[in-house]
């Protein structure tokens, strides 16, 4: 796909695998809404796509506020009248035990990465929809497909916004609107450095480096794909998974138990 002057909107640009999507478009031309909470790191990744000539709107947004996005697309619709792709990647974890974690903190993860993905959706599918195109890539993870110990209600995120997707794709046939998740592994960006994880080895030597997936982000962004999962070595995996249950089910939840338990 040619990505010159495409408007391409991304949620949690300031750092990671936004920051990098980010980058890897401006490099094709697209011009760009970048989207998060720290406005000072949105601005020098402004500044790191200058080189690059296109056009940059920065918006400070917290995903999870509908009220925000509600704000925050009116604006971008205004500039821009339509967008033409959306990549929700805006996320965290928070690690620990279903018994230890507050209900706060459980909601507030489903209110980033599951909400904040449909507020998103809400507010800028209708002008896709009227113009007959547009995709929209949603950030998930191998953990939409493995309920792991110490990290469930990530994955529960994760798995809902699958699910999500899933269903809207059934929706969209025919619209010209695309719809496509991307599921890395473990990616070496700021994602480990929640003060949860501190205990936690941050990557594994098969950890992915943002610009990988960056680059999955834009094969999705016109893909006729559900998922993609990244590397798709581990689609075999979740092939496993899925066929076998009762023998994997079992070995993963042993092996990151054993993991978190060495970690206490
Ligand atoms: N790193 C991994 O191993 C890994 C693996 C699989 C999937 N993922 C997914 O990849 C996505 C990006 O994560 P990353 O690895 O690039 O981590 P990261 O470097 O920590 O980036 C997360 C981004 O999300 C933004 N964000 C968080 N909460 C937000 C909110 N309420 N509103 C708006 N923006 C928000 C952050 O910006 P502000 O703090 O400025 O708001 C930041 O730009 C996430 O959805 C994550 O679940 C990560």
């Amino acid at each position: 796909m040619d990505f010159k002057n495409k408007v391409i909107l991304i949620t949690g640009a300031s750092s990671g695998i936004g920051k990098q999507s980010a980058i890897e478009f401006a490099k094709k031309g697209a011009k760009l809404i970048l989207v998060a909470r720290r406005k000072d790191k949105l601005e020098l990744v402004a500044k790191e796509l200058e080189k690059f000539h296109t056009t940059i709107l920065v918006c400070q947004c917290d995903v999870s506020d509908k009220d925000q996005v509600k704000e925050m697309s009116k604006t971008v619709l205004e500039k821009f009248n339509s967008i033409d792709i959306l990549v929700n990647n805006a996320g965290f974890a928070i690690y620990g035990t279903v018994s230890s974690l507050s209900i706060d903190e459980i909601e507030s993860q489903m209110n980033t990465n599951y909400f904040g993905m449909i507020y998103c959706v809400k507010n800028f599918l209708p002008s896709m929809i009227e113009k007959k195109s547009g995709h929209i890539v949603n950030v998930a993870s191998v953990a939409a497909s493995f309920g792991l110990p110490g990290i469930a209600s990530y994955c529960a995120s994760k798995f809902a916004m699958l699910g999500f997707s899933e269903g809207l794709k059934h929706e969209l046939k025919g619209t010209g609107v695309g719809i496509t998740v991307v599921s890395p592994i473990m990616v070496r960006t700021d994602f480990f450095d929640h003060p949860s994880f501190e205990k936690m080895p941050k990557f594994s030597p098969t950890s992915l480096s943002s610009k990988t997936v960056a680059n999955a982000i834009i094969k999705a962004a016109n893909s006729p794909r559900l998922e993609i999962i990244t590397p798709s070595i581990v689609r075999g995996a979740v092939w496993f998974k899925h066929t076998f249950p009762y023998l994997i089910n079992p070995i993963l939840g042993k092996a990151f138990k054993n993991i978190s338990d060495s970690k206490k």
